[in-house]
């Protein structure tokens, strides 16, 4: 499933925010998730019994409420979400958040956070209209803070002019705006695989690869930032799922291979993942004993489908660009050269992955690309640095087809 993005929406004391609870409501109509921080001015205008029954979650207020510290933190809070939205954002919040200060709960987290930040200023006219604050609105927007609004009107202190909080339908379109994928892959979609399979032994045991998925859930990463809509199929890993990606775990080769037949059609299908070769041929249905006459178990193996060569000879549905990996010990090129023939993908990443290197489990990769009519060395780059550059390579050469 993709990830909903999560909102956290900080509500600050101004008369708008008694339209909060409807923005939360639009928003989680939307497949937003919202959790929402109230400063104790906020709290004059809206209750917290109110947004957190339509936000189906805690609302958190205090700073130094242990309860808060211990459930989730400023930190924590800041984290867990995609997007901070300040609706409405008062003069006081921007001030504070334009010149560091961190003395409530709301401030804090904003001073605290990474994650981009939406403010939807409210107030009275002349308070938008001072120096102090227009510099702070400059200030924040230098520090890439996206404002929505003011808008102009009839204000509830009786004033006409600008500082009214935008409609809620409008703060929703923004917000939805900000998620809109951009990028050269936008309404492509792409499959990868990634990190080890396991092949049962026995209900304990198993046999396995090698492999971090490093690599592979960098690749799914930057696939997804340059807006292509992705499926990584991931062996066991310790990974954290990338951002913006569908996630499918599976464990055995044979998981795998159904997995990216169901995630067909795709435009790109990138195969990163150390598929084992071999499989037990009758996996025990009770973990194999020991017995104490040295009787050592006989394990057969058979050989498991090779996932990447299925897909790139698929008859209705190959992928219009299959690329693989080769993790060579010796001859490198050469071998990866023959692979990609016999496989029939379109380019193949060679990697030396000699115990000398230290690629498998590490952060560095030293790649050669080979396609049908030409070769290229890649410099020893970060894992990151190749998924980068790879993702750059296919967007250049789809935008050639
Ligand atoms: O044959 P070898 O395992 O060296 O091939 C490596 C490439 O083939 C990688 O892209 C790997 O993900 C893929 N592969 C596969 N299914 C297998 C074995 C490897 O997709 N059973």
């Amino acid at each position: 499933m993709y990830q909903k993005k999560r909102i956290l929406l900080v509500v600050t004391g101004g008369i708008a925010a008694y339209k909060t609870p409807e923005l939360v409501r639009r928003l989680r109509e939307r497949s937003f998730d919202v959790r929402c921080i109230l400063t104790k001015a906020a709290r004059e205008f809206v209750t917290p019994l109110a947004l957190s029954a339509v936000s189906n979650d805690k609302v958190y207020e205090n700073l130094f409420d242990l309860d808060d510290e211990s459930e989730m933190g400023h930190i924590q809070l800041s984290r867990s979400a995609d997007l901070i939205l300040v609706a409405p954002a008062t003069a006081d919040i921007m001030a504070k958040a334009a010149n560091g200060l961190a003395n409530d709960l709301a401030s804090t987290t904003l001073l605290a956070t990474d994650t981009p930040v939406m403010m939807a200023p409210a107030m009275n006219v002349r308070m938008w209209d001072h120096p102090a604050t227009q510099q702070n609105v400059k200030t924040l927007i230098d520090r890439g803070v996206t404002m929505v609004g003011p808008l102009e009107g009839d204000m509830a202190c009786g004033e006409y002019g600008m500082g009214r909080m935008t409609d809620v339908s409008e703060l929703v379109e923004a917000v939805c705006a900000h998620f809109k994928p951009t990028g050269p892959l936008v309404g492509k979609k792409a499959l990868v695989t990634s990190g080890p399979t396991h092949e049962p032994i026995d209900p304990v045991r198993y046999i396995a690869n090698r492999s971090s998925g490093k690599q592979g859930h960098a690749i799914a990463a930057e696939l997804a930032k340059l807006g292509a809509e992705v499926t990584l199929v991931t062996g066991p890993t310790r990974q954290p799922d990338p951002k913006g990606v569908r996630v499918v775990a599976i464990e055995s080769a044979r998981d795998m291979l159904a997995a990216c037949e169901a995630a067909l059609p795709c435009d790109i299908a990138v195969f990163a993942a150390a598929v084992a070769d071999w499989r037990v041929d009758m996996e025990a249905d009770q973990k194999l004993k020991k017995d104490g006459s040295g009787k050592i178990p006989d394990l057969q193996l058979t050989e498991n489908p090779d996932i990447l060569a299925t897909i790139s000879q698929h008859k209705s549905q190959r992928p219009g660009l299959v690329i693989g990996f080769a993790a060579e010990t010796e001859h490198v090129i050469d071998h990866a050269t023959q692979k990609r023939a016999r496989k029939q993908c379109d380019w193949i990443l060679a990697n030396d992955v000699s115990p000398t290197t230290g690629t498998f489990g590490g952060d560095d990769n030293t790649i050669h690309l080979i396609t049908p009519d030409h070769y290229e060395d890649w410099p020893k780059s970060s894992k990151i640095e190749v998924a980068q550059r790879l993702a750059a390579k296919i967007a250049d050469h789809l935008k050639e087809d």
